[in-house]
Formats: C-alpha cells, sequence, structure tokens
C-alpha cells in the first residue's frame, strides 16, 4: 500500500503494527517533538486563545501541551484507533482543557472552535498525507473558518513532503513565512547545534542538509 489517507487505512496501518508503526519511543522522534515543542513555545503570540492539534497520533505533543501550555486544546485525529487511545491518555484531563474531534482535517466540521478569536493551528507531520490539492484546501479552508490563525506546520523537506515553495503558494498573500527551523538532520544530529543555526537561514542548504523542519505561516499585522 502507498501512503495511507482515509481514516480506515490509518486504523489498519496502525492495527497492523502494534499501533505504533513509526516508534515514537525512539530518541530521534521524542527530540523532534520536543524541537518542536520548544519552537512553539518561542513563537506563539501572548493573545492565542486556542491550539488546534491535527494529526495527534498517540498524544505525545498532545501530553507537552497539557503539562506545560495554559491554553485550551482541541486534538484531532483521522483515526479512530489513534483517537480512542489518546482519548483514553487523557481521560483525567477535563474538557474546558482538552476537547478531541475524530476526522479528516480536509473536512471536519470546525464550527465547535468558531467562538475562539485568535487559534494557532498546529500540523506536525500530517499535513504531506494529503495530496497537494487537498493540502491547499485544507489551508485556505481553516484560513476561511477560523480567524486570523498561525499555523505551525512541520515535515520532511524530502521530495513528496512539504515543498517550502509549494506550502508558501498555498497561504494568501496577508500570510507570511515567518521562521524556519531545523528539527534534525538527514546524517545524523551529531553537529545539530553547530549546523542548524546556519541551515535555517539557507534554503539551499537546509535542502540538503535537514530532514524535518517546522515552518511558521502567520497573518501580518495580527
Ligand atoms: C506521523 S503522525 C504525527 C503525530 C504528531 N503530530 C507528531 O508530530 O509526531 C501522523 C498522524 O496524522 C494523522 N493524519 C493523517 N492524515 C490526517 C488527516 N487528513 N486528518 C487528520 N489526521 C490525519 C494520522 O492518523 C497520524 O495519527
Amino acid at each position: 500500500m502507498g501512503r495511507a489517507r482515509t481514516g480506515k487505512e490509518f486504523d489498519s496501518w496502525f492495527n497492523q503494527s502494534n499501533g505504533d508503526p513509526w516508534g515514537y519511543d525512539g530518541e530521534r522522534i521524542q527530540k523532534r517533538l520536543h524541537r518542536s515543542f520548544e519552537f512553539l513555545k518561542k513563537n506563539l503570540k501572548p493573545e492565542t486563545d486556542i491550539l488546534i492539534e491535527f494529526g495527534a497520533f498517540n498524544g505525545d505533543f498532545t501530553e507537552k501541551l497539557v503539562k506545560d501550555a495554559a491554553l485550551p486544546i482541541f486534538c484531532n485525529d483521522i483515526s479512530s484507533v489513534a483517537l480512542s487511545k489518546i482519548k483514553s491518555r487523557f481521560s483525567d484531563i477535563p474538557a474546558e482543557k482538552l476537547n478531541f474531534i475524530e476526522g479528516d482535517l480536509l473536512s471536519i466540521d470546525l464550527n465547535v472552535i468558531r467562538s475562539f478569536k485568535r487559534p494557532a493551528v498546529l500540523l506536525l507531520e500530517c499535513l504531506y498525507y494529503l495530496n497537494k490539492n487537498e493540502q491547499h484546501e485544507s489551508i485556505s479552508r481553516l484560513i476561511r473558518d477560523l480567524s486570523s490563525p498561525s499555523f505551525f506546520i512541520s515535515g520532511p523537506v524530502l521530495d513528496g513532503y512539504l515543498n517550502e515553495d509549494e506550502l508558501k503558494s498555498m497561504f494568501p498573500a496577508s500570510y507570511k513565512l515567518v521562521k524556519i527551523e531545523v528539527l534534525n538532520l538527514k546524517r545524523g544530529d551529531r553537529f545539530f547545534n553547530l549546523i542548524t543555526p546556519i541551515l535555517n537561514r539557507s534554503k539551499l542548504l537546509r535542502q540538503s542538509c535537514a530532514n524535518q523542519v517546522i515552518y511558521l505561516f502567520s497573518k501580518e499585522n495580527s
């Protein structure tokens, strides 16, 4: 099978691989989650009033949000297998703090979160499961249906995942790519601290040396 796309495909992939095809216990993934969270903390606008996490999978990133962020969280996944695990993992967290909704980020009903005025949208390692047209459509819909969000988007820079120029072209002119940070390197992270400040500034070097990166798109003057 190619890359999973529907909730049923993700469910059966998760069921076949003991619930975790990626190995979330591994150091590389946990470091990437840590670096993504540090990036979020550093760049989150103080007026943000809700965090909307799409494609939350097992809730490892959600846990960081629950523990460390004072904001309410809205947590989504397309897979019912993933979402039921997250729900039981956080069963003691009150609904005012953490809410869940299952469904495809392309078509999910956003009415439940419309009352929030300054959301931050988190699309970490999930947007590239949609094809380019669907990615574009999802971003347009999120911008249209939610007021003035910031978008934190992560994924590999490899072909077939997230292309920086394509991503930029999916946002209207009022949104700017404010920041990019490298999350890990193609050939291992031995020189990570030394090399990433250079890669964060150079698109060319990033494309040849970086593996996963995180982007922040934000509406100008908001
Ligand atoms: C690699 S995990 C990412 C988990 C976490 N966000 C992270 O950064 O590690 C990808 C998750 O995205 C979910 N996903 C994929 N396509 C989706 C879609 N269209 N809508 C919502 N969730 C989706 C999958 O079910 C899976 O749980």
